[in-house]
């Protein structure tokens, strides 16, 4: 390997949020059988884990409202692990109901935003996620942590990196095992993730923290390479580079996984992903869109037919 990246973790994980992240903010309606079609394409190319949907209240996120539905379609590969979102009890009985392998809850590390997303303050949905956790601990689920806005709040605008650490290391106690430390509105830069996870890093370790890029500035692969760098090998991605927040205004699509599988397999870094298999995953999603998706990676090779 090159001298300057001798020091990578050889092995990375990645998270698959495009089921979730990517469709929840399409305006076209999907059918379930799409939805399952993608997520068994997105097993072939060999992720190991995969965001399938969110069980949100379907008044806030409709495009989610068939989760269990989506859940109780796909193919599940042995080995692989097929998460949801959840954001209180309510929505932890329906992914019980669904066999989900673990949850996903999400907090945010700025007022306005979960105010915005979730109708709680942030000390209010720390108070529901405990509830969450226990009961999802009780049945034995694994439980990772999303905390959003940690580079910044579309609405508040800049958010303290010791925000963000006091809120991830809260949110391990709780008994999450890993945080997603979030740019939701994909504002972070190379200068500022050092930043953000020296503070984090103070209070957790690198094996708890995973990392979530938007790439609406076109950052978030030097961001990656930043975290590399710093010992984290857990990132998430979106198949095509589908995504963004129904609640947070201006955030586009998540980081392309092919995009960031292109750059992994280039530093010799191993994934399991095969990209052949994962651009043909999103090029199933994209005949079924209104648009074309934002993967450079994919551009580069797959014509629209
Ligand atoms: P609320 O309106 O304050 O709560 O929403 P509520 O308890 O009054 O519920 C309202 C209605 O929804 C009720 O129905 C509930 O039964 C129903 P009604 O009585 O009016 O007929 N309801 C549910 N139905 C099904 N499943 C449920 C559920 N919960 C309530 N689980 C709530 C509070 C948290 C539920 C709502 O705000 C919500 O669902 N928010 C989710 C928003 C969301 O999904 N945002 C996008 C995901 S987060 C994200 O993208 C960021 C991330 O990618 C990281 C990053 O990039 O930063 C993760
Ligand atoms: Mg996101």
């Amino acid at each position: 390997m090159n001298a300057p990246f001798s020091s990578l973790p050889p092995r990375v994980r990645i998270v698959d949020v495009a089921p979730r992240d990517g469709l929840q903010n399409e305006a076209a309606r999907l059918s379930t059988a799409d939805k399952i079609a993608f997520v068994d394409r997105l097993t072939a190319a060999g992720l190991s884990v995969i965001e399938v949907s969110a069980f949100v209240s379907p008044k806030w996120v409709p495009q989610m409202a068939d989760a269990v539905e989506v859940f109780a379609g796909i193919t599940r590969k042995p080995g692989v692990r097929y998460t949801a979102l959840v954001p209180n009890l309510q929505g932890l009985e329906r992914a019980r109901q669904a066999r989900v392998d673990e949850i996903a809850i999400f907090a945010a590390a700025s007022e306005t935003f979960s105010r915005k997303n979730i109708n709680q303050s942030i000390d209010e949905s720390l108070t529901n996620y405990a509830k969450v956790c226990e009961a999802a601990r009780a049945d034995g689920l694994p439980i990772r942590g999303y905390l959003s806005t940690c580079f910044g709040c579309p609405f508040e605008g800049s958010v303290p990196p010791a925000r963000v650490a006091e809120l991830t290391e809260r949110l391990i106690q709780m008994g999450v095992y890993e945080v997603s430390v979030s740019d939701t509105i994909g504002i972070a830069h190379p200068g500022q993730v050092p930043q953000v996870l020296e503070a984090v890093l103070a209070r957790v370790k690198e094996t708890q923290v995973a990392l979530h890029f938007h790439d609406t500035r076109g950052t978030a692969l030097a961001n990656v390479l930043a975290g590399l760098m710093m010992g984290i090998a857990a990132f998430d991605a979106s198949a095509g580079g589908l995504g963004g927040c129904p609640y947070a205004p201006g955030a586009t699509g998540n980081l392309a996984t092919e995009d960031l599988i292109y750059m992994l397999d280039g530093l010799g870094l191993e994934t399991g992903v095969s990209l052949p298999r994962l651009v043909e995953a999103s090029a199933f999603m994209e005949t079924k869109l209104d648009h074309a998706l934002p993967s450079r990676y994919f551009r580069a090779t797959h014509r629209r037919p």
